[in-house]
């Protein structure tokens, strides 16, 4: 049996991550929706599924760029509450489940995930799963938390700004970190298992993407120099179908 933790549903958690999460300047809107947005096509009339879709963000760019129907999925009923709260846009679904018990209604043309794939245990079967859920050449645009970072299991604190340590690369496992609370879980895997598994289960790979910040945008905001050392993410979009 997989384990699913909810730690956005944790009080201290999700009162931290709330509080990050609310600067327009901040990582996600300058650099992580950014690149996942310059992967996709026009959205228009297309089924969309976004996994971990937590305040709803994504759902509500679908549906403004005229997406036919968005349905958003995430463990938490914390960050659910709040995507609900924004969202007045018809034709928009939330449903809270985790992603290993979702059992969708429809196929839809383009999933997206943002930054949570690295909660998930078993990747061999949510990419079986992603594969099925897709309409024939229907595309898979996700990030997750760079393999680079994820090595390095206790994770953000770092003392020097001029490097990033990695340990244990090799080991794919689950990685506990400090971040708001203690006892975080992730999973670390490494870059071709990351690759190679969307391949194995028929995908055809589209684009890799590592987005860093620019030396203007460093310049702005200095909090972003460590994303240059290494990067914190990793962009991948795929399609079921031969491209
Ligand atoms: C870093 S947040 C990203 C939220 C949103 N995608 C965004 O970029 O603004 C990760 C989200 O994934 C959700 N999540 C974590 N594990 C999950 C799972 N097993 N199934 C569904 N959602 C999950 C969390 O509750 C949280 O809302």
């Amino acid at each position: 049996m997989t384990n699913i933790q909810n730690i956005y549903d944790n009080p201290d958690f999700f009162a931290g991550y709330s509080a990050l999460r609310n600067n327009e300047q901040g990582f996600n809107a300058v650099l992580e929706q950014p690149t996942m947005r310059s992967l996709l096509p026009a959205l228009k009339d297309l089924t969309i599924l976004d996994i971990g879709c937590g305040f709803g963000d994504f759902c509500r760019y679908a549906r403004s760029e005229d997406a036919a129907n968005v349905v958003g999925i995430d463990v938490s009923e914390r960050m659910l509450a709040v995507a609900k709260e924004k969202t007045q846009a018809a034709n928009i679904e939330y449903q809270c489940i985790p992603i290993e018990k979702f059992i969708p209604a429809q196929t839809f043309d383009i999933i997206v995930s943002s930054v949570t794939f690295h909660y998930v245990e078993d990747y061999v079967a949510l990419c079986k799963k992603l594969f099925s859920w897709l309409k024939p050449n229907g595309t898979l645009v996700f990030s997750v938390e760079h393999p680079i970072c994820t090595a390095y299991s206790s994770g953000v604190h770092v003392t020097q700004t001029d490097i990033w340590p990695i340990k244990n690369y090799r080991d794919e496992e689950k990685i506990l970190q400090t971040w708001f609370v203690e006892g975080v879980i992730k999973y670390h895997r490494t870059l071709q298992t990351y690759l190679n598994t969307l391949l194995e289960v028929g995908f055809t790979l589209q684009a890799v993407l590592e987005p860093m910040p620019t030396d203007a945008q460093i310049e702005q905001q200095s909090r972003f120099a460590i994303h240059k050392i290494r990067p914190p993410l990793l962009v991948v979009k795929v399609i079921k179908g031969k491209g």
